[in-house]
């Protein structure tokens, strides 16, 4: 089979690259625009590989996507490309929609046009909102009503509206996954785990946004490949189906145990101007992957956070010529008046 993965230079996208080639015979291709979070050095080994093709393009580009599909004839279709930072979108709301949802829809009528055995939407948790932090009893299911909170989050769910509408109206083979928030290698140093990691290392403040009691549901990244693939091979067509692995942590929680293992001190924490609309609790009930296709997470936290930690000190280079390059003046403009 032909495997066409989109946004895989990106954190997660570049994870599922290696986990297919490893686990399965078939053929990966990777279309991806190489914007900031897109880096073609993590793909390095996989370019090595006579099963990989890499090619740079935009999703939106609809000539450029039916050109494609006409010549590589994927059977099946993972879509992880995306603008992902929420901070980003409070700042420049305008690409979250061309991106994710603009080129959902894109990749969906190539998808109705040149026909394909299964397209596969990954999305995410955050188009269910937030929770209270005061009950930990509530989950998100996928019966949770979408209640978006950021331009990312609503771009999203847009996204997988049209995922829906396309199985409805057109029988398209579809599916969605809604996981929860990843951490691992490659992971772009904007994001809260790699930025506080990189920080750390190099004694610099780390930001906590507001009270850092809010609660993310943190799953590693290979586990959260590990269900795409079953999914996408043993899923029900039209079905969405959240992932997550019952690990609820607050900001504060996660930055602490980066500086007790890194032995920071804890004077480098900086609680800063809240992000605006900031929500504040996601935690995923997993039923329904678990019962149907008998997926966990493998990885516990406490041994994740080792080998990420472990990782970023032994990949200085990937990372540093990020935070020298264009990302610096994102820096600089995102937190220098916090
Ligand atoms: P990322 O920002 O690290 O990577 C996104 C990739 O998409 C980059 O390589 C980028 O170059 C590429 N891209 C962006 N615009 C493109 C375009 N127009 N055409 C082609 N490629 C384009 O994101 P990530 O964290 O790996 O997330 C991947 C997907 O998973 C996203 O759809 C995101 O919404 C979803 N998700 C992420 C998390 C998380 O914790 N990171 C959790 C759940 C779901
Ligand atoms: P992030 O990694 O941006 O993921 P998301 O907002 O999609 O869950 O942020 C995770 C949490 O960390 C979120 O509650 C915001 C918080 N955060 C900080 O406190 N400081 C930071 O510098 C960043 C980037 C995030």
């Amino acid at each position: 089979m032909n495997i066409l993965v989109t946004g895989g230079a990106g954190f997660i996208g570049s994870n599922f690259i290696y986990y297919e080639l490893a686990a399965h015979e078939d053929k990966v291709i990777c279309l991806d625009l190489l914007t900031y979070a897109g880096n073609i050095s993590t793909l390095s080994t996989a370019m090595q590989n006579e099963k990989f093709k890499f090619i740079k393009g935009d999703i939106t580009d609809r000539v450029f996507v039916y050109d494609l599909f006409k010549r590589e004839k994927p059977d099946i279709v993972v879509n992880f490309a995306a603008e992902s930072h929420v901070d980003r979108s409070i700042e420049t709301p305008e690409i979250f929609l061309q991106t994710n949802i603009i080129g959902t829809g894109v990749l969906l009528d190539a998808c109705r046009k040149y026909g394909i055995k299964r397209y596969h939407q990954v999305s995410t948790d955050e188009v269910y909102g937030d929770l209270p932090l005061d009950r930990p009893d509530l989950f998100f299911t996928e019966d949770t009503p979408l209640r978006t909170s950021s331009p990312y989050s609503a771009s999203k769910a847009a996204a997988d509206l049209l995922v829906q509408a396309y199985h409805r109206t057109y029988g398209l083979p579809v599916s969605i996954s809604r996981c929860s928030n990843n951490y691992g290698p490659y992971h772009f140093p904007e994001k809260l785990i790699p930025l506080m990691i990189i920080n750390a290392l190099n004694d610099k403040q780390l930001p906590i946004y507001g009270t850092g009691r809010n609660v993310r549901d943190w799953l590693y990244v290979e586990d959260h490949c590990q269900a795409i693939d079953l999914i996408v091979r043993k899923g029900q067509e039209g079905e969405i189906y959240n992932v997550g692995g019952h690990n609820e942590k607050t900001n504060l929680q996660v930055v602490e145990m980066i500086l007790k293992y890194l032995h920071k001190p804890y004077e480098l924490i900086k609680f800063v101007t809240d992000r605006p609309g900031h929500d504040r609790r996601y935690a995923i009930n997993p039923a329904k992957i678990n019962d149907e296709l008998d997926w966990q997470p493998k990885t516990r936290f406490n041994e994740g956070m080792k080998k990420t930690i472990k990782w970023y000190l032994a990949h200085r280079d990937w990372w540093q010529k990020i935070i020298d390059g264009s990302y610096k003046d994102y820096y600089a403009k995102m937190y220098e008046d916090k």
